[in-house]
């Protein structure tokens, strides 16, 4: 009987470690804060109600800043657009019901669920993987597709599935003209793997950072970015 106590306090140490590797709040939570630094806000809280999505060209979630890196945000239907000004983005809603959350626009709920939307055809592992889009159609968001940011995170990036915090785009938008022709400019998840290390040959590695519209977040602590 005595031999088994250390063999279950292992298996305790084993579930409660694979918990922490499985739970995505729980494994991106960063190392405490350096006393000099002011401590971050809790950007689960921001992530709520409605907001902007800005596209920060970054390939690194604690380094990316809002001035330096921001090439842009989401429009109504998912594309990326030049932003000057709060009015050139979407307002996009989050379901207030769930954590985590779905994304929805004035068109409808957004996912890479629409199969009308073009393919990653460049990248290794995203030649089947849709790009990003609003829809009226309910059944374009397929169940189980959903959105969170992380408690650590300096700024509310948004993640969806298992860790995907960074999104592909073949290049940054250019113009407000070019924006409004057919060209458009879509974001694809990032996919990555042995074959293709990094982002695919020639796209942008981004961030979406979620700013607050209209509300602060509880703690009076929104970022903006205009
Ligand atoms: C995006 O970031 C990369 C890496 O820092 C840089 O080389 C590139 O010029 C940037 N592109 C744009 C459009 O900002």
């Amino acid at each position: 009987m005595s031999h088994q106590k250390p063999t279950s306090r292992l298996l305790t140490t084993l579930l409660v470690s694979l918990t922490l590797l499985l739970s995505p709040s729980l494994a991106l939570a960063l190392p405490a804060p350096v006393p000099a630094e002011p401590s971050s806000p809790d950007v689960t809280k921001l992530f709520n109600g409605l907001g902007h999505i800005i596209v920060l060209n970054s390939t690194s979630y604690s380094d990316a800043s809002l001035s330096s890196d921001s090439i842009g945000c989401l429009s109504d239907a998912g594309y990326v657009v030049t932003a000057s000004s709060s009015s050139d983005c979407a307002t996009f809603s989050t379901s207030i019901t769930s954590y985590p959350k779905t994304i929805s626009s004035k068109i409808g709920g957004c996912s890479f669920g629409n199969q009308a939307m073009p393919t990653n055809e460049d990248s290794r592992y995203g030649a089947r993987q849709h790009a990003w889009s609003c829809n009226e159609d309910p059944a374009m968001v397929p169940e189980g597709e959903r959105y969170y940011t992380i408690n650590g995170f300096k700024y509310p990036f948004i993640c969806n599935g298992n860790l995907n915090c960074y999104y592909d785009i073949p290049r940054a938008p250019s113009s407000k003209e070019e924006d409004s022709k057919g060209d458009k400019v879509v974001v694809w998840q990032y996919a990555w793997g042995s074959e293709q290390m990094g982002i695919t040959p020639g796209h942008l590695q981004v961030l979406w950072m979620w700013v607050p519209a209209g509300k602060q977040g509880e703690d009076g602590s929104a970022v903006k970015p205009f």
